[in-house]
């Protein structure tokens, strides 16, 4: 077991912001999560952390960082249907080109999601018409409380829109290690995203590959979103709110223009990138923080920014939208 001491965690993090860690430990195989049980290291304050790109450092870090950089894809075949495992350091982008390349469809809408394998469970990642609770066969997992792995299936995850059992009932007792995904070998290209399509046309792609779409998102996401690698951010930093159709009714009635989308529950998801903006906040600066100009739903640090100041101007925005349209918005991003 190598732990280093105070380390600052400013690269390790994509939104940038510095903080320190106490004590931080580096994973490249999962069997080492034993002699760390066994060390009593998760019988003290700990965090598990895959590619910093969900989470926000409002302050240095008394316990101990585990960083899980375990690496390894493979697949085997099995009827109709394609098992992908990858472990939980691999790259999430990495994975989605393995399978693009390979000619298993499935995870290309989610193309250029930053993070890892590891991490793509805990709150359900998705993009562009995808959601991975759609192509997740399994996912084994180190419990922190007992010492021994385990194994989740899909419904024991309990998925619903970005989350999962892993931020409510589990959280912070599960160590992710690897994850099988299962993928239609036959499945139908998934295009019906409006940005796609648009995309697509612009390219003068009519019947699409699987390759054709992971390019197209990725286009999509590169002009769209900001480069964690000269800006920094953590992506969507509010969950979209899910409001009940009377409400949407009553927001309606004030807000014609409205975005949402209708959920299979009957209930609806609002476009909090619409809320924010709404409120004027798109493309605004304080400070060091600044709303992403062609997101409103992301924020950034313009380069020295602290955890504390993106944290404040994401309680203003929060204050903001529950004034205007009684909605509260949920925080997507961990803040530790
Ligand atoms: N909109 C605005 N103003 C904005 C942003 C959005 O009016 O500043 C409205 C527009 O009408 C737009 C609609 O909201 O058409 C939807 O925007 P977008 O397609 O960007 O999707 P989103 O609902 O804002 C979600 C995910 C993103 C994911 C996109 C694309 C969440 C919290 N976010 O955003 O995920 O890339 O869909 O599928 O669900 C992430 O989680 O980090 C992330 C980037």
């Amino acid at each position: 077991m190598n732990i280093e001491y105070n380390i600052p965690l400013k690269p390790f993090n994509t939104f940038g912001v510095q903080a320190v860690a106490k004590k931080f430990i580096e994973i490249k195989e999962e069997k080492a999560l034993y002699s760390l049980y066994d060390n009593g290291v998760f019988n003290e304050d700990f965090f598990v952390l895959g590619g910093g790109s969900n989470i926000l450092f409002t302050q240095d870090y008394n316990g101990t960082i585990v960083k899980i950089s375990s690496k390894g894809i493979h697949h085997f075949i099995e009827g109709n249907y394609v098992y992908v495992t990858a472990n939980g350091g691999e790259i999430w982008n990495d994975l989605v080109w393995y399978c693009v390349n390979q000619d298993f469809p499935g995870l290309e809408n989610m193309a250029l999601i930053p993070g890892t394998v590891g991490a793509s469970p805990i709150q359900n990642i998705g993009a562009y018409g995808a959601e991975l609770m759609n192509f997740f066969s399994s996912c084994r997992a180190f419990d922190t409380q007992t010492g021994q792995f385990t194994t989740f299936t899909n419904e024991q995850c309990q998925f619903t829109y970005r989350d999962s059992i892993f931020k409510s009932k589990y959280k912070g007792r599960f160590i992710i290690t690897s994850v099988t995904y299962r993928l239609f070998l036959h499945s139908k290209q998934n295009t019906s995203y409006g940005a796609i399509e648009e995309e697509l046309a612009k390219r003068n792609i009519v019947t699409p590959t699987i390759k054709d779409i992971a390019e197209a998102v990725s286009h999509i996401r590169v002009e769209k979103l900001p480069d964690p690698s000269t800006v920094g951010n953590a992506g969507s930093f509010f969950k979209n709110p899910i409001v009940t159709l009377d409400k949407l009714n009553d927001l309606k009635s004030i807000f014609p223009n409205v975005v949402f989308y209708p959920m299979e529950n009957g209930q609806v998801k609002i476009a909090a990138g619409w809320l924010i903006e709404q409120c004027g906040w798109k493309g605004k600066q304080i400070g060091e923080v600044a709303v992403w100009k062609n997101q409103a739903l992301v924020l950034t640090n313009i380069k020295n920014a602290t955890g504390v100041e993106i944290y404040d101007v994401s309680t203003k925005i929060i204050d903001n939208i529950l004034k205007k349209f009684s909605i509260t918005l949920e925080r997507e991003v961990n803040v530790l």
